[in-house]
């Protein structure tokens, strides 16, 4: 690859690699991830993106969606355009896959794969909420089916678990931001919305940055917790890696002195055992009592005096977090977040498919 000569090596290495969760990647494969990123952007910045080596020239990304996205398909799409290749977009009720239908016959996964095998370089699936009924695992469970009957690579474009590339934008803003991250304090907070969202997200963030020595804090009302097995993995990671995984109930301890705040609506455990379609209404009744579970000014002035409001967006405005802040431009990385987003994914683009033939 033209871009670091010095990581020829481990370009190889993650050459075909999928990315279905961060947990799968080492911390080396990380790191050259957000090098090359950082790489992109610094190149972009100077020259222009005509800059950027086409490294992906003639190479076809796949992009499976099961769920609607603003940024994720447009970040994917404009990257392999920089790249020098075509990415191309799949609207999956428009395929003949029964998945998401009320068919009860259609094409096989391994047969659809092996189409993809056979005309592209890299898969992208993105699955999760309504497709999915919010049914935990089941989203996880067909990307890595896809992902077993494919030889190319296939990356999570956000699924209920896990939303990995949105986890690299998320820690290369923060390190961006605040530089060394050892010590750094990370809140992630349920908030208010009326709109149920899954848990890739706060998820994503919170097996991620105890990686890097970030003392992360879940900060929920009773009721709310995350998987279970994740979160004592976030532990153990946090313990190898000199950071710490906190869940609390106490919403202004958890901010005081924080560094940084992502306000984000999660379902209940509940919800996503039953189902969206059988407990969606008890949902948001339970949601009612926590109204008050909103980024405002005066949360802001507990955090650190540089202390930032991030968010993977879309950001429910006045729900999770009050206008003011989020526009912000002292206080508030949101759409650097999510033009880092576009590098990220370049990188993990032109790593996972650089030497697919
Ligand atoms: N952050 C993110 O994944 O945004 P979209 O849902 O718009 O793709």
């Amino acid at each position: 690859m033209g871009v670091m000569p010095s990581l020829r090596y481990l370009v190889r290495e993650l050459s075909g690699k999928d990315l279905i969760s961060t947990l799968e990647w080492s911390d080396e494969e990380i790191d050259i991830a957000l090098k090359l990123a950082a790489e992109f952007k610094q190149l972009a910045n100077y020259y222009g993106v005509e800059a950027i080596p086409k490294v992906l020239e003639r190479k076809v990304f796949y992009m499976l969606f099961f769920a609607p996205s603003t940024r994720t398909r447009a970040a994917f799409e404009s990257g392999m355009y920089f790249l020098g290749g075509h990415a191309a977009y799949i609207d999956a009720t428009t395929t003949r896959m029964a998945f998401g239908k009320q068919e009860k016959a259609g094409e096989a996964v391994k047969d659809v794969a092996a189409m993809y095998d056979l005309y592209g370089h890299g898969l992208g699936i993105r699955i999760l909420d309504k497709a999915i009924d919010y049914l935990y695992g089941v989203g996880n469970a067909y990307i890595r089916e896809m992902a077993r009957a494919a030889k190319i690579p296939v990356i999570n474009m956000a699924d209920d678990m896990f939303h990995p590339t949105q986890g690299l934008a998320d820690i290369f803003s923060f390190i961006e931001r605040f530089g060394d991250p050892q010590g750094k304090k990370y809140v992630i907070m349920w908030a208010y919305s009326p709109e149920i969202r899954g848990w890739c997200s706060p998820q994503e963030d919170m097996i991620l940055f105890p990686r890097f020595g970030v003392d992360v804090v879940i900060a929920r009302p009773p009721g709310f917790d995350l998987d279970p097995k994740l979160v004592e993995k976030a532990k153990e990671l946090a313990k190898e890696h000199g950071g710490s995984l906190e869940v609390t109930d106490n919403l202004q301890e958890a901010l005081r002195g924080a560094h940084a705040v992502f306000p984000r609506n999660w379902a209940t455990p509940t919800l996503v055992q039953v189902g969206y379609s059988k407990f969606k209404d008890e949902e948001l009744k339970i949601y009612e009592k926590y109204k008050n579970w909103k980024v405002t000014r005066e949360l802001m002035d507990l955090m650190d005096k540089r202390g930032v409001l991030m968010h993977v967006l879309p950001i429910f405005r006045g729900y999770e977090a009050d206008e003011d802040v989020i526009d912000d431009p002292k206080r508030s990385i949101i759409y650097e977040q999510a033009e880092n987003g576009l590098w990220t994914k370049m990188a993990v683009l032109a790593l996972t498919m650089y030497g697919v033939k």
